[in-house]
């Protein structure tokens, strides 16, 4: 307990010495000669500081509007006092608190100066015409000032209303951004629709019948299982993919059809850096009659080329999906390394990015829609991905934290 009775010792200028300095004589001493030798006294003395200022503040305030020269030239004076850069308060508070306080200290001291710092900026010649009342100073700040009491009269009302100032300058809510899933998703369909297709969505709890059976996908099937797959009950679950929409679509519209759906989907994943149990998908369809292969090749060279840059290559193989055949994988020279092989791309030089294929007759069958005259082809892709890879995202699950501090740099 010894160490507890030495922090106890009276400093050699006591606290009561320490109230009858004035702001300017505190300022210019460093923490070591005012005592104050811990967090809570640091506390005090920038709460010291912080009641000056808003005392000042309001006594400006208070005088009010009267003529404009004066008004300007009082604002003028507070605002040296406290913000110029050498000699101002704050600067002071800087060069002799902080800068000089003892290495064990400096951490709450510049924690409690960071605020005051902010605190102070109410006393720029700006907020305080603002505060006064004098509408141009308001417009220019922009500041939208629901309440500002500009006359003596007003002003004692205010003070009338408990304390509650409406002369105060209000509070500026920051600006939201677009997700960057959405910004991703937009743009795919931007591409899309500029090749004529239309957006369509479908419902995210859906029907075991549209998720799996129209589209040809067996009950003995692994994606059916519990353990893949979000059951809602027997026969409802949240859509693993956004193929269902496929089937939708084709009984609303028939054909021909070329349409796009993104969307949310679900599965049964553990999450880690690539896995989520919600992600993003975009789906396409084109039904027509001479529908070929060659069409969906050249349709996901030109949306590739878009999306990432006329540099990049594709590359298709064979691949299986009950609803497509035959079905493909579609890969893309690697964004990272041009091909060249990296850690990205496991060496290879290249990416598989999306699923796709020739629709399956049986699906087009289930959509009401006649095979013997019409064709298909379908592809589905993870939004995500994409938005990871052009943006060179290491971890999906940021995309679901909602920190703005990764979501303010899109
Ligand atoms: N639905 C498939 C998936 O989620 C992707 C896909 C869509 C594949 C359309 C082929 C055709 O993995």
């Amino acid at each position: 307990m010894s160490g507890s009775g030495a922090d106890r010792r009276i400093p050699h200028k006591d606290t009561q010495t320490r109230f009858r300095m004035s702001i300017e004589e505190k300022t210019s001493q460093t923490l070591k000669d005012l005592g104050a030798g811990t967090a809570e006294a640091i506390g005090e003395l920038f709460a010291e500081v912080s009641a000056a200022l808003e005392k000042e503040r309001e006594e400006f305030v208070a005088r009010g509007a009267g003529d404009e020269r004066e008004r300007s030239q009082s604002a003028k004076d507070l605002r040296d006092r406290w913000l110029a850069r050498k000699s101002g308060l704050v600067s002071l508070i800087d060069e002799n608190w902080l800068k000089k306080a003892p290495k064990e200290l400096k951490p709450a001291v510049g924690r409690a100066f960071n605020q005051f710092r902010q605190r102070a900026k109410s006393v720029d010649t700006e907020s305080l015409l603002c505060d006064v009342g004098q509408p141009e100073a308001g417009a220019k700040q922009g500041n939208l000032q629901f309440a500002s009491a500009s006359t003596e009269s007003d002003r004692v009302e205010v003070s009338a209303r408990g304390g509650l100032d409406l002369t105060l300058p209000g509070h500026r809510r920051s600006l939201g951004s677009i997700h960057p899933v959405t910004q991703v998703m937009r743009e795919i369909e931007e591409i899309f629709l500029g090749l004529g297709f239309s957006i369509e969505s479908g419902p995210e709890i859906e029907s075991v019948y549209y998720s799996f059976d129209a589209l040809n996908i067996p009950e003995s099937h692994p994606a059916r299982d519990e353990w893949d797959t979000i059951y809602v009950n027997s026969e409802t679950v949240l859509r693993p993919h956004t193929s269902p929409v496929q089937i939708r679509a084709m009984e609303k519209h028939g054909a021909p059809l070329y349409i796009l759906c993104p969307g949310k989907a679900y599965r049964h994943d553990n999450p880690d850096s690539t896995h989520a149990t919600m992600f993003h998908q975009v789906e396409g369809l084109a039904v027509d009659t001479d529908i070929s292969f060659a069409d969906l090749k050249g349709t996901l060279d030109y949306f590739a080329k878009k999306f990432f840059g006329d540099k990049i290559k594709t590359n298709f193989s064979p691949s299986f999906f009950p609803f497509t055949e035959p079905s493909g994988e579609l890969a893309i020279s690697c964004v990272f390394c041009g091909g060249a092989g990296c850690r990205v791309c496991k060496e290879s030089g290249w990416v598989e990015v999306m699923g796709c294929g020739k629709v399956h007759p049986e699906v087009l069958r289930h959509g009401g829609i006649d095979p013997e005259r019409y064709s298909g082809w379908a592809f589905g892709l993870g939004v995500e991905r994409f938005a990871m890879m052009k943006y060179d995202i290491n971890d999906i699950q940021l995309f679901h934290q909602g920190d703005v501090r990764f979501l303010e740099q899109f």
